[in-house]
């Protein structure tokens, strides 16, 4: 900071210098990122509401009522009647408040280290959740489809189980783990499920809503007790907005934090202090597309994802590890190893990501992608596979 201000045209001279140093998702270069260019109508909600604080919900009766409408939407979209959550940060906020409340729900009658069954295909997220709730992860591993195998979960359940987690569109492969079979096993071993739906969540209940969704995935699998579901991936809705849904409201109490100071005497969130402009973004995309608007945006994701998937599985130097079920392809070739291969497409432009496990390029097929940017990417890609040769 200096000690004098400076004018306000030099100041914003030096912000487009920074801005222009920024990728744009309108370049369609973007290939890796579960966020997207936010849809301009929620964009304008946003601003409308930008000095908004949900942690003092007294002074904003109307963003908190807004609050209450977008968590019954999110909870109906997802089969519940009577849902309780809130719009929060990200998926990375919403996995640790559904931690917390297992965790706190475990305390009441366990006194052991409390064990959380997770694959090794959730998000880092839990990563964080491990060390910051002291929590022991218990790995289920997977089958030959990069799903969690349910066979093996209820040898893997004890007395010190806090909870279990099944993924709706993992990050790395954007699969969906058998949710109906996990939330039967969870049912009748009494134990708490958490489904991240992070990036399936805006997906799923848009594929096929009219003929019965061909995924089970969310409340209607009675064992689900809380679902992360986010406006910020393909809700398109301005970051920060992700969302967490419980089952019951007795869940989300169990967050309930005494706020003397403020206009309502409690808190049922993790931060203080939350702009409510994610809510009123969310909000607007919710009732301005609609069922049939997001089940149109969905369509599009995923018929250029199928589009991409038949193009590169005709490739004969490309190895493609699963068919896409959401809007993630990944793959591999034949001659370059990934790393090496990532890199020299980035040197062409193209920002591509890496999975993990197994390790190979990721892309993911976020609405900003249109066919003629999928038309450069297969181009420059071929070059790199002759080069290489
Ligand atoms: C499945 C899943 N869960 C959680 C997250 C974390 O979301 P955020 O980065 O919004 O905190 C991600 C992010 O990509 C994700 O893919």
């Amino acid at each position: 900071m200096f000690d004098k201000g400076r004018s306000k045209e030099d100041v914003f001279r030096d912000l487009n210098v920074f801005h222009n140093m920024d990728m744009k998702y309108s370049s369609g270069r973007i290939l890796g990122s579960m966020c997207t260019k936010p849809d301009p109508v929620g964009l304008e909600a946003y601003k409308m509401f930008i000095e908004t604080n949900l942690g003092d919900p007294g002074l904003f009766k109307g963003t908190a009522l807004m609050e209450q409408e977008v968590i019954n939407s999110l909870g109906n979209l997802l089969h519940l009647k009577n849902p309780c959550g809130h719009i929060v940060t990200g998926g990375t906020e919403a996995n640790i408040m559904a931690m917390c409340v297992a965790k706190y729900l475990y305390e009441e009658e366990n006194e052991g280290t409390p064990e959380l069954i997770l694959p090794k295909s959730a998000h880092f997220s839990f990563k964080k959740v491990l060390s910051m709730l002291s929590v022991k992860p218990v790995y289920v591993p997977l089958n030959n489809e990069y799903k969690i195998d349910v066979t093996k979960l209820p040898d893997l359940i004890t007395d010190n189980t806090m909870a279990m987690v099944g993924i709706a569109g993992t990050t790395e492969l954007g699969l969906v783990d058998d949710i109906l079979e996990i939330s039967k096993i969870a049912k009748s071993y009494g134990v708490y499920l958490h489904v991240d739906a992070a990036l399936g969540g805006f997906i799923i209940p848009f594929l096929n809503y009219k003929n019965n969704n061909q995924l089970n995935f969310d409340f209607k699998c009675k064992g689900v007790s809380s679902i992360t579901i986010d406006p910020h991936k393909m809700g398109l809705a301005p970051v920060p907005s992700g969302g967490i849904i419980f089952r019951k409201k007795k869940y989300l109490e169990k967050l309930s934090i005494k706020t003397p100071y403020l206009t309502k005497d409690k808190q049922t969130t993790i931060v203080g202090t939350r702009t409510g402009a994610s809510t009123a973004a969310t909000w607007t995309l919710l009732n301005y597309h609609g069922m049939e608007g997001y089940k149109k945006i969905v369509e599009k994701v995923i018929n250029l994802t199928t589009y991409t998937y038949n193009k590169l599985n005709k490739n004969k130097h490309v190895t493609i590890i699963h068919k896409p079920e959401l809007n993630i392809i990944s793959f591999k070739v034949d001659n370059i190893d990934v790393d090496t291969l990532q890199k020299q497409l980035q040197a062409y432009g193209w920002i591509v990501s890496l999975a993990e496990y197994p390790h190979v390029i990721r892309l993911v097929l976020m609405p900003h992608i249109k066919k003629e940017h999928i038309d450069e990417f297969l181009v420059d890609l071929d070059i790199i596979i002759q080069k290489n040769r």
